[in-house]
């Protein structure tokens, strides 16, 4: 009997508390002191679109991004990247508040267009934007901080847009490939870490599903949106054996992918159909453009069958399938896993059989839980435990790469007064930096480096100015957009000085001090919650009924 009643307050205990992503789980929230491998790179990261402004500046051609937030009722009280931070004429200001922060790498890229205005080598190259990367280039390496550059953050020339449709036509592969090699060219000298494209799952379903991002197509079939994720696969594959093939033996680089996925916990871990829902939804975010690269050539098993149907039924489109010559080319074109990681949900099946005008989409049902803390992004929840099971995800399914955190952060409201005492935002990098930490040294996964998103405010696409994700703010209404560094920028400063959290350094002893205050107001994601509660309330009742009835 005693050992029915055991069994049964651990089921019960173990049953609440697997339904509980809130609750607070000291082994998992835990704040875990120490220092960083040496060597790791601190880094932040910005994107031509969202900080030059120069839209139309000394012969830049003009980018889907130009044309989407000139046309009225795509962005938030329509406002456009025309000036943004005004990094075309503050570049030097930037590297000095950058150098202000200690900080040795910044992430930033190349805007196509402002090289290639129409997209082209064969229409020429605009010599006063090489210039300006040229600038900012050396800028950056004569005040000790080294570049990592993006070739591709979204700002496709509008003449490829017009003239072949954009990325779901494949002659942009040999297109990118000239602009790529180009830059290799020019600036691969000094720039020895590169990144081929910037998420290319938001350019597919951003910008060729929903419509929400340029070049704004809707197709809710999923096929445009495929179709130009099969273009990127390529363009990317391309451009890495351009480099591997003819810049790497001279300059020495890496070059990659950067790759935004979002970590999936299944609502019941016990229910099988939860679970391959989950499997389904990992796979749509990472699969889609990570099985390629670093597994086999080609997409995930499940999703081969919908891209083989979906060809099938819209004949006259280019293929969807990968040839054994395109698997072989696609496959390792990465010496390294670039990362962006925002999101994290939990997953449930929807049991549905699919019907016309739906998609696989639709038997997954993803949710939060009520604790998770919201940024100002309606999309953006704080569960730094997901970054920790996103590596190890990574680190087993992706054959232990080389990780490089390229982008993770959170956003406050524009408000005034200016939010410049962003504890929530210090509260996240405490809580999502030391995940990291746990993740190196617990799980034996090869991070190399954390770059916080962003460095200052800036042009978030559809939401315009309305969201703010910077160490620093910038005052757009000021026609000098002066930049202010905010708490987190000051805190960042301490973490890159101590490389992380040392045990006796003021940075740890802050965040110590203020754990509980983060935790109290739920900004990492922990606090006692209503599972838990029920759970031991469950246990407590048990224990009652068991003193009056006798069980067999
Ligand atoms: C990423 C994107 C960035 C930035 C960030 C915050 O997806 O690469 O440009 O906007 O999200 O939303």
């Amino acid at each position: 009997m005693m050992f029915l009643w055991t069994f049964l307050v651990l089921l019960t205990t173990a049953y609440c508390a697997e339904y509980d992503y809130g609750a607070y789980d000291p082994t998992r929230d835990s704040f875990r002191t120490g220092t960083f491998p040496d060597g790791f790179i601190w880094s932040t990261a910005t994107a031509s679109y969202q900080i030059e402004g120069g839209w139309n500046a000394s012969g830049k051609g003009e980018s889907i991004w130009d044309r989407f937030s000139h046309t009225p009722g795509k962005v938030d009280r329509g406002d456009t990247g025309d000036v943004a931070c005004d990094s075309y004429n503050k570049y030097r200001e930037d590297v000095q508040l950058m150098k202000n922060l200690g900080l040795r790498y910044y992430r930033l890229s190349l805007s196509w267009p402002r090289i290639f205005p129409d997209g082209t080598r064969a229409g020429g190259v605009n010599q006063a934007g090489v210039d300006y990367y040229n600038n900012v280039i050396d800028e950056l390496l004569a005040n000790g901080i080294t570049p990592m550059v993006t070739l591709y953050h979204w700002d496709l020339p509008q003449a490829l847009q017009d003239r072949y449709g954009g990325w779901v036509n494949e002659t942009l592969v040999e297109h990118f490939n000239d602009y790529a090699s180009y830059a290799f060219q020019a600036f691969g000298d000094r720039v020895k870490f590169w990144l081929t494209f910037n998420e290319p799952k938001v350019v597919c379903d951003n910008g060729h599903i929903t419509g929400e991002h340029a070049p704004g197509i809707q197709d809710p079939t999923l096929l445009t949106g495929y179709r130009a994720g099969h273009t990127l696969l390529k363009a990317h594959a391309r451009a890495w054996h351009t480099y591997d093939l003819n810049y790497r033996q001279t300059q020495g680089g890496k070059i990659g992918i950067t790759l935004n996925l979002d970590w999936g916990e299944p609502r019941d871990p016990d229910l099988p159909a939860d679970v391959q829902a989950t499997d389904r939804f990992m796979q749509i975010n990472s699969g889609w453009f990570a099985h390629p690269i670093y597994v086999d050539g080609d997409y995930p098993p499940f999703l081969k069958d919908e891209l083989q149907q979906l060809a099938q039924a819209n004949p006259g489109i280019n293929s969807l399938v990968f040839t054994p010559e395109d698997k072989d080319y696609i496959l390792g074109t990465s010496d390294f896993f670039g990362l962006n990681h925002y999101v994290t949900r939990i997953v449930a099946n929807r049991d549905i059989v699919i019907g016309p005008g739906q998609t696989f989409r639709d038997t997954i049902e993803t949710t939060v839980a009520p604790e998770w803390p919201r940024a100002e992004s309606t999309w953006l929840y704080v569960v730094p435990w997901g970054l920790r099971r996103l590596l190890k995800h990574i680190k087993t399914n992706y054959g232990d790469p080389d990780i490089y955190i390229t982008e993770n952060g959170r956003s406050d409201s524009d408000v005034q007064p200016p939010i410049i005492e962003d504890t929530e935002r210090v509260c996240y990098y405490a809580g999502y930096i030391d995940e990291v930490f746990k993740a190196i040294y617990e799980d034996d996964v090869k991070v190399k480096s954390y770059t916080a998103w962003s460095f200052m405010d800036n042009f978030e696409w559809a939401r315009g100015y309305t969201e703010r994700f910077g160490l620093h703010y910038v005052d757009f209404t000021d026609p000098n957009q002066p930049r202010t560094p905010k708490q987190s920028a000051e805190f960042y400063k301490d973490i890159i000085a101590n490389n992380g959290f040392p045990e006796g350094a003021d940075v740890t002893e802050m965040v110590n001090d203020m754990w509980g205050e983060c935790r109290g107001s739920g900004t990492v994601g922990i606090g006692v919650s209503g599972g838990l509660l029920a759970g031991s309330l469950l246990v407590i009742a048990l224990h009652v009924v068991h003193q009056f009835v006798v069980l067999p």
